[in-house]
């Protein structure tokens, strides 16, 4: 792991959120699901590994490497949670590059925060974390050379907002890369899908009181828009090319979209 530039990141993980690089913008919606994501913070990494037998590490990783982010390039992570994307991002730019990640949940920031302090104190300090709104950015136009957005379009409450927020703040030339479950139109994918929320997210969940959290997924996906709705969304907001690709055996997908 390469180490970053020397600003160390003082983020005490029990304390609330008054950091110097952590801003707090004030956020208006959705706070049932912020509440939501607020209550699975604490086991949420531990669940994500143990729950895909640790293969969403692969997924977040060819995201990223999709997005184009590069060495020196400021970079954005919209619902960053507890960072994993956000921690890829920094080390694909550097110590020239920036990155913000930008979250509501005001518990996943704090153990993203809390991530970058388990490290060394050279190590990730180009991050800056924002408590802010996905619907509603932080920043000016064209401010971002690439940007990821991780299992967090399927759960924001208005998807083609969010997209439009994404291609604003994006640079012209640059891309979003945007992770999730793939809402697969082939009944059996769907099926094996469903399947294992109901028989092993469910009940493994249960165990730390997260069932109806968990249970949750399941309505999300079929919610969610497939791959083609997905490209046909970026295209209409005002994207110049949107793919979708699936992987994992069309259990996830990627959008990948231009501006
Ligand atoms: C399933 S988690 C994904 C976290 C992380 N990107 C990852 O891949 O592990 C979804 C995240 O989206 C955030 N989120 C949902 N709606 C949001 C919104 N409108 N603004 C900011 N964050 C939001 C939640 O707080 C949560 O941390």
């Amino acid at each position: 792991m390469a180490c970053l530039h020397v600003i160390p990141a003082p983020f005490p993980s029990s304390r609330p959120l008054a950091s110097p690089n952590f801003r707090c913008r004030p956020v208006r919606c959705a706070t049932e699901r912020q509440a939501l994501f607020n209550r699975i913070a604490p086991v949420y990494d531990y669940l994500n590994d143990l729950l895909t037998l640790g293969q969403h590490r692969i997924f977040k990783r060819m995201a990223v490497s999709w997005s184009g982010a590069k060495m020196g390039d400021r970079v954005l992570d919209v619902c960053c949670g507890s960072g994993d994307l956000t921690f890829l991002l920094s080390e694909k730019v550097g110590s020239n590059g920036q990155v913000t990640g930008v979250d509501f949940s005001k518990e996943q920031l704090l153990i993203a925060s809390s991530r970058q302090n388990l490290r060394s104190k050279y190590c990730f300090s180009n991050i800056e974390w924002i408590e802010g709104d996905a619907l509603d950015l932080p920043f000016t136009d064209g401010s971002f050379d690439a940007i990821t957005m991780g299992y967090g379009l399927r759960n924001v409450v208005d998807r083609r907002k969010a997209m439009q927020e994404l291609l604003r703040v994006l640079k012209a030339g640059s891309r979003v890369s945007i992770l999730d479950f793939n809402k697969s139109d082939q009944f059996l994918t769907a099926s094996a899908v469903e399947w294992f929320i109901d028989n092993v997210v469910v009940p493994v969940a249960s165990g730390y009181g997260l069932s109806e959290e968990y249970r949750y997924l399941k309505s999300s996906i079929r919610e969610f828009l497939t791959g083609k709705e997905l490209e046909k969304l970026a295209l209409e907001v005002g994207f110049s090319s949107a793919r979708h690709y699936e992987i994992n055996g069309s259990f996830m997908g990627c959008l990948v979209a231009k501006r």
